[in-house]
Parts: structure tokens; C-alpha cells; sequence
């Protein structure tokens, strides 16, 4: 058995580099092929019913909209009612011809079999669920006053996308439909000050390629890598920091708009913007560089920002 891994060590390095100067080529030809059909062929969402965790703001609030442009019916979740109200109203003069909204949180699973509970309830079916929900933190990991004040991250941005397909997976299976997730660009490069929302990111990453496998072609699963956006969750944590918003965040409604293009066109992945998977590139071709840059950028930039003693 050893030995297969010896000759595997030896064997695959040259054998990766030949096939992918050989297959490559074909392999982009493909792609474009498969793109520009994509293209032509959109998903009719009207009448399609859509639940939205962390409905109430942001990228969640922002799909939402694109969503009820295209006459889709949505259950709007997030612990913000008043909030959900607003979104909700908002939705129904864009298009939507019902909107239930459903307060609770991602967080607690009882409240999870409730949001999908009362869509089937509601609705009779489940197209599309958006697991959007999520919080961050801007502290270094040893600054948490208590280790356990990481959990709730983990809570809602991990275990709440998880409650919530859990629940929806026979809904979904029968409608066919689609589970989208917003992770994040954190899932495929380090962000120094938020290593546990980092690490909550990469979760879904996985587990949701995972779940592609294992829900065969059933459902399919589009997972969406966001860079730095302008939201209630970002921009107050900059401002607070740093005095103004970060320079490479994006429009809400840009990125929510890039996002659900690529949910219309079904697409598997979407990183927006698009360039940052050109570092996705960098970061694992020569990882020792890309952590050098982001030590320095980090220790130049960031950290007199975050020291306490
Ligand atoms: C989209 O679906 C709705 C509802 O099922 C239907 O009424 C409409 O004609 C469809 N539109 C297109 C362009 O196929």
C-alpha cells in the first residue's frame, strides 16, 4: 500500500502538468460552450416561491428585490420584524404577489422548522431557499474577552444554514429546486480580525459542495463567494474602526444584483467580483507569497487598529 504512494508522489506532479497543458484548452472550450447556453436560458421565477434567511438588510434584502421584479413569492426571514416589514412592503411594489414574512432566528433549530413550516403552509411549496444569514466580528482571536462569545458566529452563519436545509430537503427535492448559499470570499483566503466568520465561511464552503454530491442532481446547490459589500454588518464595524468604509467594498445592490444572475443562469459557483478569483488563483499557486503580502498589508495597515496592551 505504501508503495502506491510512493509511485503516486513521483507519477502525479509531471502527469497533472501534462494533462492540463493537453485538456485544458477543451476544457475552457467547454466551459464557454456551457456559459453561453446559460445565457440564453434563464430560470422563470415567476410564481416561484423563495425563502430568504437575513431578509431584513443587506444582500439578503437586495435578492430579495431582484426576486420580486421577476413576480417570485417570498417568505422573508430575520429576527428584525419591523424590518421584514419594511423589506416586505418594498417587495410587493416591485412585483411580488405574496410575501409572508417570518421572524425568528437561524440560530435556534425549533425557529428553523418553523420558517419552513409556515412557507409550506403558506405556499404548498419551496423553490428556491437562500441561506444569507450570517455576522461577523473585526477582533483578533485572542481579543475575545470570552472564547465562548465565538460561538454565536458559528451558530448562525454555520449550524443556521444547516437547520434550514436539513428542513427543506424534502420540499425541495420535490419541486426540484435549488438551495443557495452566501458564503463568502473569506471562504477561499485568510481575513485577518474575523478568523472565526472565516472559518464559519469555509464550513459552508465544504459542506455544501458536500451536499452537491450527496443530493445528486435532485437539487442543485449554487454557492455564492462575495467580496467586502457595503451592509448594516460591514460598514458600522469599518466606521467604528477605521472611520470610513472600505475601499474594495462593493455596492449592496451591485453584489446582490451579480449574485442573482448567477441564480437565474444556474450557475454552481459565483464569486463577486469577479476578479478576486484571479487571487483565489494567486493564493493557492504560491500561497508563501500571498501571506507574506497579507502580513504586510496587515501588519502596516491594520494592526495599530487592533492592539489592546
Ligand atoms: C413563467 O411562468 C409563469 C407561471 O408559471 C407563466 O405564467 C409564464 O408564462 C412563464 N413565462 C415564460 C416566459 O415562460
Amino acid at each position: 500500500m505504501d508503495t502506491l504512494h510512493t509511485i503516486l508522489n513521483l507519477l502525479l506532479p509531471p502527469l497533472t502538468i501534462i494533462l492540463l497543458i493537453l485538456f485544458y484548452p477543451f476544457y475552457l472550450l467547454i466551459k464557454l460552450v456551457i456559459c453561453l447556453h446559460k445565457h440564453l436560458h434563464f430560470e422563470n421565477l415567476s410564481g416561484k416561491v423563495v425563502l430568504i434567511t437575513g431578509a431584513s438588510s443587506g444582500i439578503g434584502e437586495h435578492i430579495a428585490y431582484e426576486y420580486a421584479k421577476k413576480g417570485a413569492n417570498l417568505a422573508l426571514v430575520a429576527r428584525r420584524k419591523d424590518r421584514l416589514e419594511i423589506v416586505a412592503e418594498t417587495s410587493r411594489q416591485l412585483g411580488s404577489v405574496d410575501v409572508i414574512i417570518i421572524p425568528g432566528d437561524v440560530a435556534n433549530v425549533e425557529n428553523c422548522k418553523k420558517f419552513i413550516d409556515e412557507t409550506i403552509h403558506h405556499f404548498g411549496k419551496l423553490d428556491h431557499l437562500i441561506n444569507n444569514a450570517g455576522v461577523s466580528h473585526t477582533n483578533l482571536f485572542q481579543d475575545f474577552t470570552r472564547i465562548q462569545d465565538a460561538n454565536p458566529i458559528m451558530d448562525t452563519n454555520f449550524w443556521g444554514s444547516t437547520y434550514m436545509t436539513y428542513f427543506a430537503i424534502p420540499h425541495l427535492r420535490k419541486s426540484k429546486g435549488r438551495i443557495i448559499v452566501i458564503s463568502s470570499i473569506a471562504a477561499n483566503v485568510p481575513i485577518p480580525v474575523a478568523s472565526v466568520y472565516t472559518a464559519s465561511k469555509s464550513a459552508l464552503l465544504r459542506f455544501y459542495e458536500t451536499l452537491r454530491v450527496e443530493l445528486s442532481s435532485d437539487i442543485k446547490v449554487t454557492i455564492a463567494l462575495p467580496g467586502f459589500t457595503s451592509t448594516d454588518m460591514t460598514t458600522p464595524l469599518f466606521k467604528e474602526k477605521f472611520g470610513s468604509d472600505f475601499f474594495l467594498s462593493e455596492s449592496v445592490n451591485r453584489c446582490a444584483k451579480a449574485i442573482f444572475r448567477g441564480i437565474e443562469r444556474g450557475e454552481t459557483y459565483i464569486t463577486e467580483p469577479y476578479w478576486m478569483k484571479f487571487i483565489f488563483l494567486i493564493k493557492n499557486v504560491c500561497p508563501e507569497i500571498f501571506d507574506y503580502v497579507l502580513n504586510y498589508i496587515f501588519f502596516r495597515y491594520g494592526k495599530p487598529y487592533f492592539k489592546r496592551d
